[in-house]
């Protein structure tokens, strides 16, 4: 493999001294790029391109030709993993994802099996490489994969929700096999994130989307429990580099310290807890990942500029800050806006490093 030209992103998430904060935006391959447009026309809808490793490869790369990024992170869906247990993913346009075959009863839980991953998700592992070689070490390769129980909410509930009916049902009358539902995905994520980084995955994100509409205890039992697990199954090493895991639970807030109590090296953080307030509750154990509301990017570059000058400063002095947005990057981004925020992080962030 060839030599890693930039590894700031890596060296920020061990919380190690780095020049500058690196930035990465979630989301940074999808619908606000035209030519990410133009590919996902071509190739006929969004999971026509998650499986063929060229067309997931030439997304992956566009952002990169756009902005100077510290990282690049696999195109592909958290969804990939309850379609390969067999639930039917499909994507209708406009709607979101949606499974053919949802498992919302206790018995279709409890007959849920670990799949093949090799088999079922192998144009996954081999995007992972054609990437790898495409980068040629310019920056790390970013794999990820959802949490059990943010993928559990889109297998039990059918598709997107707002309110999580079904699932919150089973945590309150049936938590066993709720349980068991996290055990089943927890397993499978496992295999699947082992063998991103088998194939090349430099670091690891595990997206917790929905894990915070829980109550506290719920959360502990089921989401932050299951993210523990597959954490402690993690190969945390490729080519003699260690494999950094950062945990995403959007909306954590208090929650953040317990998650830092998870054997992982850094947090996601979304905008609604600063970076300050987030640093005071895991008190420098891990490194922090964020978190400028996404909605700033619709604005002037002077007040992007301003929004990243105050994220930075929110953090404050010393190494174990990645920059992003707090969320996704929404599809009605001008590029440029994208553009301004890369920039200020470049000419801002040296400053808090000595
Ligand atoms: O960050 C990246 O650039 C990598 C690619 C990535 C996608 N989805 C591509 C995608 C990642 C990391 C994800 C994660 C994901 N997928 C999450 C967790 C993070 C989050 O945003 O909360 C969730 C909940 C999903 C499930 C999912 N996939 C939804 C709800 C949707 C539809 C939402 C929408 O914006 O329409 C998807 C589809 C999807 N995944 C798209 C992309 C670029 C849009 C598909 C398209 O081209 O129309």
């Amino acid at each position: 493999m060839s030599e890693l030209k930039n590894d700031v992103f890596l060296r920020a998430l061990l919380r190690q001294p780095v020049s500058r904060t690196p930035v990465w935006i979630m989301r940074q391959a999808g619908r606000y790029l035209p030519e990410y447009r133009e590919v996902r026309a071509q190739a006929g809808d969004f999971m026509s391109v998650c499986r063929n490793p060229e067309l997931a490869c030439e997304v992956t790369m566009q952002p990169l030709r756009r902005y100077e990024l510290d990282a690049a992170i696999l195109f592909s869906d958290i969804l990939t993993v309850p379609d390969a247990m067999g639930l039917g993913l499909y994507f209708e346009t406009g709607e979101g994802p949606k499974f053919e075959r949802p498992v919302q009863t206790a018995d279709a839980i409890r007959s849920l099996r670990v799949p093949n991953v090799e088999k079922q998700l192998g144009y996954v592992f081999d995007a992972v490489r054609t990437i790898r070689r495409e980068l040629d070490g310019k920056v790390p390769l970013i794999g990820f994969a959802g949490s059990p129980f943010t993928v559990g909410t889109y297998m039990v509930e059918g598709g997107s929700s707002r309110e999580f009916p079904t699932i919150k049902r089973l945590a309150k009358e049936a938590p066993e096999v709720l349980d068991h539902l996290m055990d089943v995905v927890a397993e499978t994520t496992t295999e699947y994130l082992n063998a991103q980084i088998d194939a090349g995955a430099q670091a690891v994100q595990i997206f917790d989307t929905w894990g915070a509409a829980l109550e506290a205890d719920e959360f502990r039992r089921f989401s932050l429990a299951s993210m523990q697990k597959i954490v402690e199954g993690l190969t945390r090493d490729n080519d003699g580099r260690k494999v950094p895991v950062i945990l995403f639970t959007k909306g954590a807030g208090r929650l953040l310290r317990d998650l830092a109590q998870v054997d992982c090296d850094a947090l996601g953080v979304d905008w609604t807890t600063s970076l300050a307030d987030a640093r005071g509750y895991v008190n420098d154990k891990v490194a922090l990942q964020g978190n400028l509301d996404p909605a700033t990017l619709r604005e002037s570059p002077e007040v992007i500029r301003k929004g990243v000058a105050d994220t930075l400063a929110s953090y404050g002095d010393g190494p174990g800050h990645v920059f992003n947005l707090g969320h996704g990057i929404t599809p009605d981004i001008d590029p440029d806006h994208l553009g301004a925020l890369v920039d200020a992080v470049h000419e801002l962030s040296p400053a808090y490093h000595s």
